[in-house]
């Protein structure tokens, strides 16, 4: 038995990098696997490889309205969603001295946005 098996999860960012890798770690541990990012070729050639338990689905994590299809479309294809791997998000480099203001918040703010409207959408059933 596979450490989740059964599990139904959700990988924001998940057509490349960090995103990608979780994903295949996850089905290859037995999960379901909904990959949400807004990279269509790369999202939907990983869904393709990695067989019936991916699916890519385009989801802007910014979006509200993109977050009510992305969990219902999830629940309907694969059953309630157990796992939010939170991965996309705003990264911009700089000093903290010299990084404007507005930069920071964007980055500090839009995480956090995003997260913890993510965790309350994917816990709706
Ligand atoms: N790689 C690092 O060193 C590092 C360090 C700290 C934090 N992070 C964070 O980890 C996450 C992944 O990093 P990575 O290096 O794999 O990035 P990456 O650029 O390789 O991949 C990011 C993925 O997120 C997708 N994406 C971007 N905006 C999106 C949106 N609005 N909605 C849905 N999907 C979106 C992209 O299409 C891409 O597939 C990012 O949030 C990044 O800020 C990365």
């Amino acid at each position: 038995m596979s450490r989740l098996d059964g599990k139904v999860a959700i990988v924001t960012g998940g057509a490349q990098g960090q995103g990608e890798a979780i994903v295949r770690a996850f089905v290859a541990e037995g999960a379901s696997v909904a990959i949400a990012d807004i990279n269509e070729v790369g999202g939907q050639a990983l869904a393709d490889e990695l067989g019936e338990r991916a699916h890519f689905t385009r989801h802007d994590v910014s979006d509200p309205a993109s977050w009510e299809a992305l969990v219902a479309d999830t629940n309907e294809r694969f059953g309630p969603v157990n796992v939010l791997a939170n991965n996309a998000g705003i990264l911009r480099f700089g000093d903290i001295d010299t990084m404007p203001l507005a930069e920071a918040q964007l980055v500090w703010g839009s995480t956090s946005r995003v997260a913890s409207r993510a965790c309350r959408r994917s816990r709706r059933r």
